[in-house]
């Protein structure tokens, strides 16, 4: 749920109707800012971050996104079955946002915290609706960063990564989930979802089989896995994901990129 303190916004999503017809990264609501009513696309997080509380007040309450605490939730139990201590563990929240999975891994006791987002927004709104909650968070494209940026990166020697409602519709692709993931260190943990539809995909250049192919080879050791529902649509329908927790064995060879 939404913690952010913050004014309620007049928020207006599509006529259910009218939403019916929208894929998941189609979607929009309007938000009334200085006596204006703006059309903002859903999938637009840094139109989003910068108006503080959006981001809560959209995906958490109206559309009833649970996916933070669900696969922060799942770690946590993972970690507990496997006896090992949260506090032992140095998480990069990939694909970060707000900080909204970074409070629910702090909620299970996993308290040092990597920020990396692909967005300045991002981490601005990390920074302002949730300071202190990131040791360090870094804003670029994971697959081409910043030489400084990167070496301090590897310098935190993470072992454990979460990278939650990120995945898919032209957010994070195999490669940069990949890069991301090579730099936690092996053994280490892992927790992340997924829609169901991309899990079952059977192209090979899609996640389904990028994840299959981890799972196959050993890279990745599953741990646990739920279907969820991970929010409803603005058309009000359920829209199905599944949560993974699973332990790094190795990094993605260079050569599957
Ligand atoms: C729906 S938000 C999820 C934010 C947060 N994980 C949560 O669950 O609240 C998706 C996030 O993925 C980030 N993202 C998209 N493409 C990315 C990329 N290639 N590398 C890193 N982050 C990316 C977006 O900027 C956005 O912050």
């Amino acid at each position: 749920m939404a913690t952010l303190d913050t004014q309620r916004l007049e928020l207006y999503l599509p006529p259910r109707a009218a939403g019916g017809g929208l894929d998941q990264d189609e979607e929009w609501c309007e938000v009334e800012l200085d006596g204006e009513r703006r059309r903002i696309l859903l999938h637009d997080y840094a139109a989003i971050f910068n108006v503080p509380g959006l981001y809560e007040q959209v995906f958490a309450e109206t559309l009833e996104c649970d996916s933070p605490l669900i696969v922060g939730q799942l770690l946590g139990a993972e970690l507990n079955a496997a006896d090992v201590d949260p506090a032992s563990l140095k998480a990069l929240d990939f694909g970060a946002g707000n900080g909204m999975v970074g409070e629910q891994l702090a909620a299970v006791g996993i308290d040092s915290l990597i920020g990396l987002d692909l967005l300045t927004e991002a981490r601005d709104a990390a920074l302002r609706d949730r300071p202190g909650l990131y040791e360090e968070y870094y804003a670029g494209d994971v697959t081409d960063l910043d030489p400084d940026d990167r070496r301090e990166l590897e310098a935190h020697d993470c072992n454990a990564m979460t990278c939650v409602a990120a995945l898919g519709f032209g957010d994070i692709p195999p490669a940069a989930f990949a890069a991301a993931f090579n730099l936690v260190a092996s053994p280490g943990w892992v927790a992340f979802n997924l829609r169901d539809r991309f899990i079952d995909d059977a192209d090979p250049a899609g996640f389904g089989a990028f994840i299959g192919r981890m799972l196959e080879e050993d890279v990745l050791e599953e741990q646990a896995r739920v279907s969820y529902t991970h929010r409803v649509s603005v058309a009000g329908e359920p829209l199905e994901y599944h949560a993974i927790v699973a332990r790094k064995r190795a990094d993605v060879p260079l050569d599957w990129m």
